[in-house]
């Protein structure tokens, strides 16, 4: 099952870590020899996360994820090991030993196959006689044909199983339909199944590499659900995509579109609005938020003027402004969405709206004066506190100032009074900010643990220690080639003994350790103990020292462990005497 060492050494040579990392995250800052960008595993506003070109290692001083470039990979494309393996080689063009077949890889490989011929059957059916309906709806909706080829549009036809069948032919299994949820098993039961997608205009999801991963199939008149899309499988998630991204990241425009629809989408890249993007029926998630983060600072918000789309708005403005991306929202009137608003004034209007989309200070106040009524007194004070609240927030003391007068505007009162209250506010959370810092800086102990909650240490003293001579380890393992008068027994913590012995292990067969090759038997988790643990500095000048040092403590605090254990012990026998006695006591 495993990869050679060998292959894996080369691997990682040619797979430098600042180059694989930077495709997917803006490595913009250095500092020392390492570069920092926002983390791609968590949301950030300022940069923790980084990475090293000499130790060829990343690590983020945030979420505590770290490793090699696999576990990146493995992280960021939600890989096995062996997967990772493969990604990277691919990617570097060096061969994978033949003996590697490893089973999840290829029901991967064969998934995209399928979803890419089956996107190719769509494609194709727009020819054909049963294309009619579909042909049809393109027409009517004025889908034009290079939008047709641009997006690999196709219409699956009111047929129970012309993919199906088409599929089978061409060699892939009921099984691999099913998976991908191309297809579905007929309830009557036997092996029957059927086609998942009918009488529907076909949208493949393609992913930023240019994988088909999935579709969604719009219906062709008013019926209900208005878009199926493909279920979650192995190479598809609906809250990690977005409908043409994989176009969208070309543009040159320097913002991205965010709408509902996949027609909006289509139409607004025929309008020449090459940026437009599309959620796959979820309000925006997270971790699609951070998709955008990697290819623009600016988003302009595009949602339906309905409640639905307002309350959608209102939700991902908060995500996005959590990774310091600009937001813009559109306000269209005279027309419930782009597709329907470029019919009916054209791309220039849109232009124009775009020029003056309101920055979401506007976008919010706006709100804010809607729900409430300016014209009572009750209705001007609620609006007048949510809007200082909202002024509050902002940073910069020339923004607060601008949005009080505004607010002051809106509401008819005086400006000063609204800045005061903001100001007031400020203040407030100002000094809640810091106090919630100071206190963490003074609980050292709590931050010395792993991120991951099943690897807290039991000894966080003795564990510093364990770390001290596992980083000795990894960077001198000269100093550990004579028997040395301790094993990892005395180590307080299960999961840095095992790493000392499996890295101990391959010091003793006189190799180099290697974060990569660890990962194979190791968790992400597990690797990211170990990657924070590397990428502290070491002082290699009084390593003998600070080798005996570290001995001293894991033995002292063993001893101390075992003390405590046995104390307890006692005290737990006293009390189940006294408990003992009294009872009798209580009796005579
Ligand atoms: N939606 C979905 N799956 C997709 C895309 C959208 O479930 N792949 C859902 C959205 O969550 C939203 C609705 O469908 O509720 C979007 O509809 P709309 O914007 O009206 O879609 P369009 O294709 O633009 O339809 P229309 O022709 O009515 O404008
Ligand atoms: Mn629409």
């Amino acid at each position: 099952m495993a990869f050679p060492e060998s292959f894996i050494k080369e691997l990682v040579e040619r797979s430098d870590i600042a180059e694989v990392v930077s495709a997917y995250v803006r490595l913009n800052k250095r500092s020392g020899s390492n570069l920092f960008g926002l983390c791609p595993f968590h949301s950030e506003k300022t940069p923790s996360f980084s990475v090293s070109p000499d130790k060829q290692i990343y690590h983020c001083f945030g979420c505590g994820k770290g490793g090699s470039v696999v576990n990146f990979i493995m992280e960021i494309e939600n890989l096995s090991y062996p997967d990772a393996v493969r990604f990277l080689a691919r990617r570097a063009g060096i061969p994978v030993p033949e003996e590697e077949r490893d089973v999840n890889f290829s029901r991967r490989e064969r998934m995209l196959s399928l979803n890419r011929d089956a996107a190719r059957f769509f494609y194709g059916q727009l020819k054909t006689p049963g294309g009619a309906a579909a042909r049809q709806y393109i027409e009517k909706r004025g889908i034009s044909p290079a939008m047709v080829t641009r997006f690999g549009l196709g219409c699956a036809p009111d047929s129970w199983d012309s993919l199906v069948s088409a599929m089978l032919k061409k060699g892939y299994t009921r099984a691999e339909l099913l998976d991908a949820g191309l297809a579905r098993a007929s309830k009557k039961g036997g092996n029957g199944i059927y086609d998942t997608f009918r009488n529907r205009l076909m949208f493949p999801v393609i992913d930023i590499r240019g994988s088909v991963i999935g579709f969604s199939g719009r219906i062709l008149d008013d019926g209900e659900p208005k878009y199926l899309n493909s279920p979650e499988t192995l190479v598809f998630s609906k809250s990690h995509n977005l409908f043409a991204m994989n176009l969208a990241k070309k543009s040159k425009k320097g913002y991205i579109i965010l709408s509902e629809g996949n027609i909006d989408v289509v139409s607004l890249h025929q309008a020449g609005f090459d940026c437009a993007v599309a959620s796959l029926g979820t309000s925006l998630t997270p971790e699609q938020a951070r998709l955008i983060s990697r290819y623009t600072g600016e988003l302009v918000l595009a949602y339906d003027g309905d409640q639905a789309g307002q309350r959608a708005s209102q939700r991902a403005i908060t995500l996005l402004q959590r990774l310091d991306i600009r937001v813009r929202v559109l306000r269209m009137t005279g027309a419930k969405d782009p597709d329907e608003f470029l019919k009916k004034f054209g791309p220039d209007a849109f232009e124009n709206l775009l020029r003056r989309s309101e920055g979401h200070v506007e976008y919010r106040l706006a709100d804010l004066a809607a729900k409430n009524d300016l014209k009572t007194d009750t209705g001007k004070v609620a609006f007048l506190k949510d809007a200082a609240g909202l002024i509050a927030g902002l940073p910069s003391a020339v923004e607060r100032e601008v949005y009080a007068r505004k607010t002051a505007e809106m509401a008819k009162v005086s400006g000063d009074a609204v800045s005061a209250e903001a100001e007031r506010i400020r203040k407030r959370l100002v000094s809640q900010a810091r106090k919630k810092r100071e206190s963490e800086s003074t609980r050292p102990a709590r931050l010395l643990q792993p991120a991951a909650r099943e690897l807290r240490f039991e000894n966080s003293r003795s564990a510093a220690a364990e770390k001290g001579v596992l980083r000795l380890l990894y960077y001198e393992p000269a100093l550990f080639t004579e028997k040395r008068r301790f094993a990892q027994d005395d180590f307080s913590s299960p999961l840095l003994a095992k790493l000392f012995a499996e890295l101990y292990g391959g010091v003793a067969r006189g190799e180099q350790p290697s974060l990569a090759i660890l990962s194979e038997r190791f968790s992400q988790d597990e690797i990211s103990v170990l990657t924070e643990i590397i990428s502290a500095p070491v002082e290699l000048s009084n390593s003998e020292q600070a080798l005996g040092d570290y001995i001293e403590i894991i033995r002292e605090e063993k001893l101390a462990m075992q003390h405590k254990r046995n104390s307890d012990a006692a005290e737990l026998m006293k009390f189940a005497q006294s408990k003992l006695q009294r009872k009798g006591g209580y009796r005579g």
